[in-house]
């Protein structure tokens, strides 16, 4: 009786202790969809973001800013494909952003053409698109909502002036040209610039020209062959990013020559390593090219998300820097 009575006692025992773990179980369970539910309500806005690759110390520079989104405002998420420099790359990363369904694809696109048929999905699956620093050529202007980034053309205008307020239009210039990426709007733009900047100063001729891919170590490679064929008779360098200048000094120091002095050294962006060539007297010039993009990319893509128009080209601000500026500058940078 009495081992009835325990029995009995522990099976109630377990039932009970069954009935609110269940409860417990449920309980958790209802709380988990609770928080998924809320999530989902308040679900973040993403930006998936096509870079070009980490060619540059504005390259890095620019992806910097622009993972700052999320902390700017925590409503948004960032995905960040690198398309190290190739296009088929940055194809793939807009066509996995278009199955994961994000909101927005930001692309800072390689060159400038081939990307009508990516467009077109990212269209279809009406997901907009900003395009970020360099421009793209499209038969149909409504493929991108906007682009956000430089004037290329005036970057390279702003190049020819430095050179005409320096030496006069009737100057006698022997030019090596650096130029970016072959195909980009940067290298497309920057040198139809430069070429109608100097197209009224009869005696500046570009007596090399060849692209160092926007990297330091292809800099060096080109500024290595020019200096063997033509050392003696270039006296400016214009290299269509700092990048490719740090790395054309580094040649024509090692071919014998003083970058600065016998070479007249200008080129694009301004980044921070630079400005301390101009410090040091081996550089003269840059163009400024802002890669802080990450606020005005969120601020547009916050009014295409809001349903508002934005700006078809939406322009960064920027400077000329001078070797004698530098030294004042150099604690300003940010990049
Ligand atoms: O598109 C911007 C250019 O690309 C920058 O001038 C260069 O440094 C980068 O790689």
């Amino acid at each position: 009786m009495k081992n009835k009575k325990i029995i009995a006692f522990l099976s109630a025992a377990i039932l009970v202790t069954t009935m609110f773990a269940g409860c417990g179980t449920k309980a958790t369970t209802d709380g988990a969809k609770a928080t998924k539910t809320a999530t989902d309500t308040s679900k973040k806005k993403v930006i998936g973001f096509a870079q070009v690759g980490a060619e540059s110390g504005w390259r890095t520079a620019e992806t910097a800013s622009i993972k700052t989104i999320p902390t700017l405002d925590p409503t948004f998420e960032l995905k960040f494909s690198d398309g190290q420099q190739k296009q088929e790359n940055q194809i793939k990363a807009i066509r996995s952003f278009i199955a994961q369904k994000v909101d927005i694809i930001a692309l800072d696109p390689v060159v400038e053409n081939g990307w009508d048929t990516v467009l077109k999905e990212a269209k279809d699956a009406k997901i907009p698109v900003i395009i970020v620093d360099r421009g793209v050529k499209v038969s149909d202007q409504s493929l991108y909502a906007g682009f956000l980034g430089s004037d290329m053309e005036a970057e390279g205008k702003k190049v020819a002036k430095i050179l005409v307020d320096k030496f006069g239009k009737d100057a006698k210039l022997n030019i090596a040209e650096i130029q970016g990426t072959v195909g980009s709007s940067a290298m497309v733009g920057r040198q139809k610039g430069f070429k109608e900047g100097i197209a009224d100063c009869p005696n500046y001729k570009i007596v090399k020209s060849q692209t160092g891919d926007f990297t330091r170590a292809k800099g060096k490679e080109v500024m290595e062959a020019f200096m063997k064929s033509d050392g003696n008779n270039i006296n400016v360098l214009f290299s269509h990013n700092d990048d490719m200048a740090i790395g054309a000094i580094q040649a024509i120091e090692e071919a014998g020559k003083k970058p600065g002095k016998d070479i007249f050294v200008v080129a694009v962006d301004g980044i921070k390593e630079y400005f301390q060539f101009m410090v040091d007297g081996k550089a003269n010039a840059t163009v400024e090219c802002n890669p802080l993009l990450g606020p005005q990319l969120l601020d547009t893509a916050k009014l295409i998300l809001a349903g508002k128009p934005i700006d078809r080209w939406v322009k960064s601000k920027e400077g000329v820097f001078t070797a004698a500026q530098a030294t004042a500058e150099l604690p300003n940078r940010k990049y």
